[in-house]
C-alpha cells in the first residue's frame, strides 16, 4: 500500500469508529447531553473532530478558504473548556454529521493531490497522521464519556473477542534492567508528535521492574489491609485528596452483596481479579507501590523496559519489534485483558502488557525533552509542560495501534480517575 492508500484507508478507518461511538450508539438527546462536568457532550466531540480536521488538511496543508469560520470558536478546546461546551450554540447530530462528511470528501480529493513532502507539516504524510491520531485520541475520549454515564441503558459490545487467558503467576514478578545508556524518544518516527522527539540518550542506574501491570487482585489486597486508611503510604497531596474525596476504591467500584463488583458501560459485574485494575489515580497508585516496598517508574525506566534491545544495541518502535499487533489495543477488547496476556508482545526484558490494556503512571512530570520545539501548534503539549501533570505510558485497551508506541506520551492530573489507567510498579536495585 502507497502512504496516500495508507492515509485514505486510516482517515476511514477512524471516522467508522467514531461514528460507531456516538450516532449509531446514542439518540439526539444523549449525544447532546453532558454526563460529566470533565466531558464534552459526544456531539462536540464529533463535529471537533471534524472542524480539526479542515484546519489542517484543508486549510493549512491545500490552501484552502474556511469553509464555515463562525464555527471555528465554539469547537476550539482552549476558547472553551469542558465544562461550558454543553451551553454553547453546537451543531446538532445531523448538522455535525453533514459537516464532517462534507470536509472528509474535500480531504479525500485533496489529497490526491497533496505533496507529501518538500515542507515539515506534509513530509512524510505527518499532518495527515496527526489529524488520524486526533481522531482516535478522541474516540478514546468518548469511550471514557461512554463508562462516566450513569444511567440509560447498557451500552456498546461489551465483548468483541474472547480474553485471553494470562498468567497470574507472573503478577509482582520483576525483571532486572541493567544499568546503562539508551535512546529515548525519537527523530525518525514520521508521525511522532513534538512532545516525543528528539531522540537522546539516557544513562540509567539499574533497576526493577514489574513485568506485568498491577492487578485488581493485588489492588484489593491493599485495600484490604487498610490501605486507604495509613497516611504512611500516601504522597501529602494525595492524602489530602484522600481525605477530601473520601475515595476507597478505584472509580466505578462498589461493594454489593459481600463482594466488589464494578459498573463497566451501564452493565454491573464482579470485579475480575486477575485483569490489571484501572480507573485509579495517580495518587492511588502511588500510594500502592508504597505500601508494596517499592514505587512507580520513572517515565525514561519504562521506555527502556519497553523498547530498548540490549543485545540489539538498538531501539523498538513497539516492545515486540518494529510492527505486528500484540497488544489489546483500538478495543479490540472492551476491558483489559488478564495480567500475563501476549507473551508474543514481551519486550527484549520480558516485560509484558507495555502497550494497550492499562495506561500506566509513571512518577514523571510531563517536560519537554531536551532541545525540544513545538510542532506544529504549541496547545497540543508545551503549554501542559510543568509540574500540573503526570505521565502515563502505554496506551489501554480504549488507545487506536495508530495512536500507540513505546515514545508515545499521556499526561494528566494525578487525581483523574476517568481514563483507563492503571500502573506497573518499579524499584532501586
Ligand atoms: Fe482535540
Amino acid at each position: 500500500m502507497d502512504l496516500k492508500e495508507r492515509i485514505a484507508t486510516e482517515l476511514i478507518a477512524a471516522r467508522r469508529r467514531s461514528v460507531g461511538l456516538t450516532l449509531d450508539a446514542l439518540d439526539e438527546p444523549d449525544l447532546v447531553t453532558q454526563v460529566s462536568p470533565l466531558m464534552s457532550p459526544l456531539v462536540w466531540d464529533l463535529a471537533h473532530i471534524g472542524n480539526y480536521e479542515e484546519l489542517w488538511l484543508l486549510r493549512a496543508a491545500a490552501g484552502q478558504e474556511a469553509m464555515r469560520p463562525e464555527i471555528d470558536d465554539l469547537y476550539d478546546a482552549f476558547e472553551h473548556p469542558r465544562a461550558e461546551r454543553p451551553k454553547l450554540p453546537l451543531l446538532t447530530p445531523a448538522e455535525s454529521r453533514a459537516y464532517i462528511d462534507t470536509v472528509r470528501n474535500k480531504v479525500l480529493d485533496s489529497l490526491e493531490k497533496a505533496p507529501l513532502s518538500g515542507g515539515r507539516l506534509t513530509e512524510g504524510g505527518f499532518v495527515y497522521g496527526m489529524v488520524i491520531q486526533h481522531e482516535h485520541q478522541h474516540d478514546e475520549t468518548m469511550l471514557a464519556t461512554h463508562q462516566l454515564r450513569k444511567d440509560g441503558p447498557a451500552l456498546l459490545d461489551p465483548s468483541p473477542a474472547e480474553p485471553p487467558a494470562g498468567d497470574v503467576a507472573l503478577a509482582g514478578r520483576e525483571v532486572l534492567v541493567e544499568a546503562g545508556p539508551f535512546v529515548m524518544g525519537t527523530s525518525d518516527d514520521p508521525w511522532a508528535y513534538d512532545n516525543e522527539r528528539g531522540a537522546h540518550t539516557v544513562d540509567l542506574p539499574a533497576f526493577f521492574i514489574d513485568v506485568t501491570p498491577v492487578s485488581n487482585a493485588a489492588y484489593l489486597a491493599f485495600m484490604e489491609n487498610g490501605g486507604y486508611d495509613d497516611p504512611r503510604w500516601w504522597h501529602p497531596d494525595g492524602w489530602d485528596w484522600r481525605m477530601r474525596s473520601e475515595k476507597r476504591a478505584p472509580a466505578f467500584w462498589r461493594r454489593e452483596g459481600g463482594q466488589w463488583v464494578r459498573r463497566r458501560f451501564g452493565r454491573t459485574e464482579p470485579v475480575p481479579p486477575e485483569e490489571p485494575v484501572q480507573h485509579v489515580c495517580w495518587y492511588e497508585a502511588d500510594a500502592y507501590a508504597r505500601w508494596v516496598g517499592k514505587r512507580l517508574p520513572t517515565e525514561a525506566e519504562w521506555e527502556k523496559a519497553a523498547s530498548w534491545d540490549p543485545a540489539a544495541g538498538r531501539k523498538r518502535r513497539l516492545p515486540w519489534g518494529d510492527d505486528g499487533e500484540h497488544a489489546n489495543l483500538g478495543q479490540r477488547l472492551m476491558r483489559p485483558a488478564p495480567v500475563g496476556s501476549y507473551p508474543e508482545g514481551a519486550s527484549a526484558y520480558g516485560v509484558r502488557q507495555l502497550l494497550g490494556d492499562v495506561w500506566e503512571w509513571t512518577s514523571s512530570d510531563f517536560r519537554g525533552y531536551p532541545g525540544f520545539r513545538v510542532f506544529p501548534y504549541k496547545e497540543y503539549s508545551e503549554v501542559f509542560f510543568g509540574t500540573d501533570y503526570k505521565v502515563l505510558r502505554g496506551g489501554s485497551w480504549a488507545t487506536h495501534p495508530m495512536a500507540c508506541r513505546t515514545t508515545f506520551r499521556n499526561w494528566d492530573y494525578p487525581i483523574r480517575r476517568q481514563i483507563f489507567a492503571g500502573f506497573r510498579c518499579a524499584r532501586d536495585v
